[in-house]
């Protein structure tokens, strides 16, 4: 098919320049990691320097030689730019270098498409290629084909580009039917969870911190719940006993990278607000990598972008196996909040104090207040029991129930409605706010 991935193992050759004029410069380390991880073998990495990127190479003429030469010397079948190239630059590349050329966004995509583990997720990911892969094929789509030659290839120039468009048109109709439809269904169980009062941890990280290695080691595929409130569960949401706490829902998510395409962005929208609406963020950290620090700083600014800035954070220093003398533990913030926890979610070491940690940060959010009810009433009584609200009982000479209760807000308002009264000045053990986002070092920590 037109819009396969590329193979993996295939010889390429990496391109990075300093752009003067970008404000967004990217990593050059990162690219090569970049190009790994996509499954890309690459043989030679070309750099150099502009003060703006020429608007029909991208490249100089001189450097656009260098790179032609890299090609034919190593018999490259890809050229990985670090950048995002216009589809005009991308084809007029092509032509001059005679093989595959593929721009930054192009890259991610890829490594999102190979990645990606929800139904939705693959859903999104391949809109997001066809959507980039279409704006490509305005014009002369078939340069490459025609270069091969071959019988039966030649002159079938425009009728095939049609064809591709009106093929791929036709993908993202269906994508986007099914998409709408994978959406509601999971509104529907959100609803329900939130009806539930449900507490929902969104995993979020870096790309390779170790979100799925700690998803896993957090939560055991027997979890999968069978009860109608989770039947439309997909497999990046998984239920979770806290200890003290009760049930809640742990949801993986997309890795975040730097400069996230806007495609990506886009199409991962819905799953991204999502994380916003959760009541604590698990921010998984590579705490061995060297730039762990930066990464750190760029998925605050996407969880900033996407409006989840302001949801309770709790950083999961990960890969601790990885770093001399680094024992598990909890750091506190001055407000008794947790606010790190230092793991291994490979080898299961301190997932039981993350546990622990988590419940405390979710408890954080909740607020205690001594409450008063009825004696008739005895079923909102057991209610709370049952939900694990009631911390202590105390009942007077008439048969009032005075009851020591911790709940999320709502569910106070809730009860209150049904007739409880709050007894005295509220003490709000409260801390929703973002008190957990410094931007800390690990190393100093
Ligand atoms: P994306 O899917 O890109 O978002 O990655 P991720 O954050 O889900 O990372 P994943 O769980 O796939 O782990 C990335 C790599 O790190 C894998 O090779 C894991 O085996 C490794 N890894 C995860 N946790 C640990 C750890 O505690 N110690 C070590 N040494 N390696 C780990």
């Amino acid at each position: 098919m037109f819009f396969e991935r590329p193979e993996s193992g295939e010889v390429s050759i990496l391109v990075h320049l300093s752009i003067e004029s970008d404000k967004e410069r990217e990593d050059p380390i990162e690219f090569e990691e970049l190009a790994l991880s996509a499954g890309a073998q690459p043989v030679e990495f070309i750099t150099g320097t502009r003060k703006q990127p020429s608007p029909n190479y991208f490249v100089g003429s001189g450097k656009l030689e260098e790179i032609a030469a890299a090609v034919r010397a190593h018999k490259a079948q890809l050229v990985l730019f670090n950048h995002a190239l216009t589809p005009s630059q991308e084809r007029n590349l092509e032509k001059v270098f005679e093989c595959r050329v593929l721009d930054r966004t192009g890259l991610i995509l890829d490594i999102f498409a190979q990645r990606a583990r929800s139904h939705e997720g693959k859903l999104q990911v391949e809109l997001a290629q066809l959507q980039h892969l279409s704006s490509r094929l305005k014009r002369g789509w078939t340069h490459l084909d025609r270069q091969k030659g071959g019988i039966g290839l030649r002159g079938a120039g425009e009728t095939q580009l049609e064809l591709d468009q009106r093929m791929i048109g036709q993908r993202i109709k269906a994508i986007n039917k099914s998409l709408s439809k994978v959406r509601s269904q999971r509104e529907q169980g959100r609803r329900s969870r939130n009806r539930a009062e449900i507490q929902t941890i969104s995993l979020v990280g870096y790309t390779n911190a170790g979100k799925s290695t700690l998803f896993n080691a957090l939560t055991n595929s027997d979890s999968y719940a069978a009860d109608q409130l989770f039947a439309t569960l997909d497999s990046t949401l998984r239920r979770i006993e806290l200890p003290n706490f009760g049930t809640a829902i742990v949801a993986d998510t997309v890795g975040f990278i730097s400069h996230l395409p806007h495609q990506l962005v886009e199409a991962f929208r819905a799953t991204l607000e999502e994380t916003a609406a959760a009541d604590l963020l698990l921010h998984v950290i590579d705490c061995a990598h060297e730039s762990h620090a930066d990464y750190i700083e760029e998925v605050n600014t996407v969880l900033e972008e996407i409006g989840a800035a302001s949801v309770p954070q709790l950083k999961v220093f990960n890969k601790i196996d990885l770093l001399d003398g680094f024992e598990p533990r909890i750091d506190y913030g001055e407000n008794g909040v947790p606010k790190r926890v230092w793991v291994s979610a490979q080898q299961g070491i301190g997932i039981d104090l993350l546990l622990q940690a988590m419940s405390e940060a979710l408890a954080g959010t909740l607020v205690a207040e001594t409450i008063r009810i009825a004696p008739e009433q005895t079923r909102l009584r057991s209610k709370l029991y049952e939900k694990g609200f009631i911390e202590a009982e105390r009942i007077d000479e008439s048969g009032f129930y005075h009851l020591g209760v911790r709940l999320p807000k709502q569910e106070l308002e809730r009860v209150m409605q049904q007739g409880a009264v709050i007894e005295q000045t509220p003490e709000l053990v409260e801390s929703s706010d973002p008190v957990w986002t410094e931007g800390e070092q690990a190393r100093t920590a």
